[in-house]
């Protein structure tokens, strides 16, 4: 299959508006169509296919090589969508919508009939989501049915922050690339799910738990979550969304996490970085600006400041690919703990390292 990329970043001063909206339509047709385009949102790029056609939602799994049993996040462009998919929307629901939407939250809630159970992996519930981003909400509409997003990237491997990233993974597997430019925030969205007695967080992203809890009261964070070992999730607990089972975000070197006091973590990564030196192998870092100076030897990369945890998940992503590139064999990762983001970001590092952490 060709695959077409078309330009769409209008913070690009030169860009022509006419030209957009061609592109635009272009595109929202492909959808309408049955077929397959990736697009950018402010959390990270989207493989969309029409939500309702249980035939898109089987391509979305061939393109990505993702097991068809990990539902699709199904994206709207105006929150009285809503109505159509899911069905008992509570009103704390709704207060979310209204707060958060167009943003990065997607709220789980039971599905209505009219979406396919290819969609939802099986379940009878639906991920919702509107994007805060002018390209995605424009290809909603002009789609005309609302969008199944995963991450437009292969199974397994980091998400796309560019849409760069997507053509390394998608070329000659889907129809077309929006590029619309950078992603802003670099980490997926927060998931909440709503369909139970009390909202749970199971997915830690940009919006937070003390942001959901101003809104609605009492919020619980599902233990996969923040978990460090396979063992404290415990063996038969299946984790609410499906997709939080499989080994995520994967770069191909090992990846390791070490956690204890900052002497302590440069110390341990210094002692493996002379160790790989010496076994002839391709060893980097992963610290922040703070720390940057505290290595010697290998590739040393800051992924942002503790300062701003917003540096540190816009990077995330992106770094990852980057070693992928250099072929390391190892990457030694310092681990930062925060309430907002920094939860967001080790959640995602520590699934990347399959859980791979050392107390130092
Ligand atoms: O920021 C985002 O959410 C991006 C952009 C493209 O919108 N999308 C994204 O989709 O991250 P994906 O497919 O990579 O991740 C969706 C996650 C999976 O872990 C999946 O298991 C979970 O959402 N999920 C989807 N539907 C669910 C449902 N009905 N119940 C529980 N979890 C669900
Ligand atoms: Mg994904």
């Amino acid at each position: 299959m060709d695959t077409i990329i078309v330009k769409a970043d209008l913070s690009n001063e030169w860009y022509v508006p006419e030209v957009w909206e061609k592109n635009m339509s272009h595109a929202g047709r492909v959808i309408r169509e049955g077929g397959l385009v990736a697009f950018p949102t402010e959390t990270v790029y989207g493989l969309g296919g029409n939500a309702l056609d249980k035939r898109a939602a089987e391509k979305i799994y061939r393109a990505k090589g993702r097991p068809s049993d990990n539902p699709l996040i199904v994206h709207i462009s105006r929150i009285s969508q809503a109505e159509n998919i899911a069905v008992n929307i509570s009103h704390d629901a709704r207060r979310l919508m209204e707060e958060f939407w167009p943003g990065p939250l997607t709220i789980i809630l039971d599905k209505a009939d009219i979406v396919p159970k290819e969609t939802t992996g099986g379940l009878d519930t639906v991920a919702l989501r509107m994007p805060n981003h002018p390209v995605a909400l424009k290809l909603i509409e002009e789609a005309g049915v609302p969008v199944a997003a995963p991450s437009a990237n292969l199974s397994g491997k980091p998400s796309p922050t560019t849409a760069g990233h997507v053509a390394e993974d998608m070329m000659g597997r889907i129809n077309m690339i929006v590029d619309g430019g950078a992603v802003a925030i670099g980490i997926e969205s927060t998931i909440i799910d709503m369909t139970g007695a009390v909202p749970t967080i199971l997915r830690p992203g940009f919006v937070t738990v003390e942001m959901l809890k101003k809104v609605i009261g009492a919020v619980e964070v599902d233990k996969a979550v923040d978990a460090k070992s396979i063992e404290e999730i415990g063996g038969d607990y299946r984790p609410k969304a499906p997709g939080m089972k499989y080994r995520h975000y994967a770069p191909k070197a090992e990846l390791i996490m070490f956690e204890g006091s900052v002497e302590n973590v440069a110390a341990a990564i210094n002692r493996k970085l002379k160790e790989a030196e010496k076994n002839g192998k391709k060893a980097a870092v992963i610290c922040t600006d703070e720390t940057e100076s505290l290595y010697k030897n290998g590739c040393i990369k800051s992924i942002g400041t503790r300062a701003e945890e917003e540096t540190i998940a816009y990077n995330l992503y992106h770094l990852l690919r980057e070693f992928d590139d250099m072929e390391v064999d190892y990457i030694y990762g310092e681990t930062f703990y925060g309430t907002g983001l920094g939860q967001a970001v080790m959640n995602r590092l520590i699934k990347a390292a399959g859980y791979r952490l050392e107390q130092v």
